[in-house]
């Protein structure tokens, strides 16, 4: 197991904050790049249906500018299937989508989905793409996914960043282990996200089978405080500190 995690750093709420205003400011390829020199192996964005942040032309600015790799979180419909093909990322990663959410809630239902998912993989894989799912840290839905063909997922660590009651924390991180050794051993690799922050990665970093993180709205409410390139810092070097926590 390498002791490494890449980080990919999530720049959708750059976009957020652009979008209040309807201007052009702030451009999230310019927080992309300054999250790059800062040290981030990986930029995600996810082109949401109702196109609430990113827009069609940030996906094909980043795609063009960054010196690193993109990640297209998106959902599992034709219209962002037919956007990734054409923009070919490095990697797609499907998300549940809902129009009433604030943000992602959940993982995908991949066991109801699977031939669904499975074309949708057929399309993607072939050009070269990446291919993921995020799920939730629930075994029945990881065998599903390794069913579809996934190359990888990422686990929802939603649950487990919103809990208060340290019992409960344990249980849900105890869960999400679980899920990372079960879904190794199919061949899976295995990637997680989502309400992370300096303060909750470590336990998660601290998984030998964690290969890569997606973190956004920590990284950019802590922009504020520190500059962008300054929270990104201080994200990895949490990251580092969990990685050390690894068992040998
Ligand atoms: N992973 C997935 C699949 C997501 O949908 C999101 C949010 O867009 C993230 C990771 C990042 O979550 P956060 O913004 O809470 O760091």
């Amino acid at each position: 197991m390498k002791n490494k995690i890449r980080l990919f750093v999530n720049v959708d709420h750059v976009a957020t904050l652009r979008e209040a205003r309807k201007t052009v400011e702030p451009d999230p390829l310019t927080a992309a790049l300054l999250a790059e020199k800062a040290g981030a192996d990986g930029i995600t964005v996810h082109l949401r249906e109702d196109r609430r942040h990113i827009q069609d032309n940030d996906l094909s600015r980043i795609r063009e500018k960054i010196h690193t790799v993109l990640n297209l979180e998106m959902a599992a419909v034709e219209e962002m299937v037919q956007i990734a093909l054409k923009t070919k990322p490095y990697q797609v990663s499907l998300v549940p989508e809902k129009r009433q959410e604030i943000t992602t809630e959940g993982g995908l239902d991949v066991v109801s989905q699977i031939v669904h998912l499975k074309k949708i993989r057929e399309q993607i894989q072939p050009k070269g793409i990446r291919f993921s799912l995020f799920v939730g840290p629930d075994l029945r839905q990881i065998d599903a996914c390794r069913e579809v063909g996934a190359e990888s997922i990422e686990i929802n660590t939603g649950l487990y960043t919103e809990l208060r009651d340290e019992a409960a924390v344990q249980q849900e991180l105890e869960k999400i282990k679980n899920s990372a050794r079960h879904a190794a051993k199919l061949g899976l690799r295995v990637f997680a996200g989502h309400g992370l922050t300096d303060e909750n990665v470590g336990a998660i970093a601290a998984i030998p089978e964690i290969e890569e993180l997606n973190i956004g709205h920590s990284l950019v409410s802590r922009s504020v405080y520190f500059g962008l390139e300054q929270a990104v810092k201080n994200m990895k070097q949490a990251i580092q500190k969990g990685i050390a926590q690894r068992p040998h």
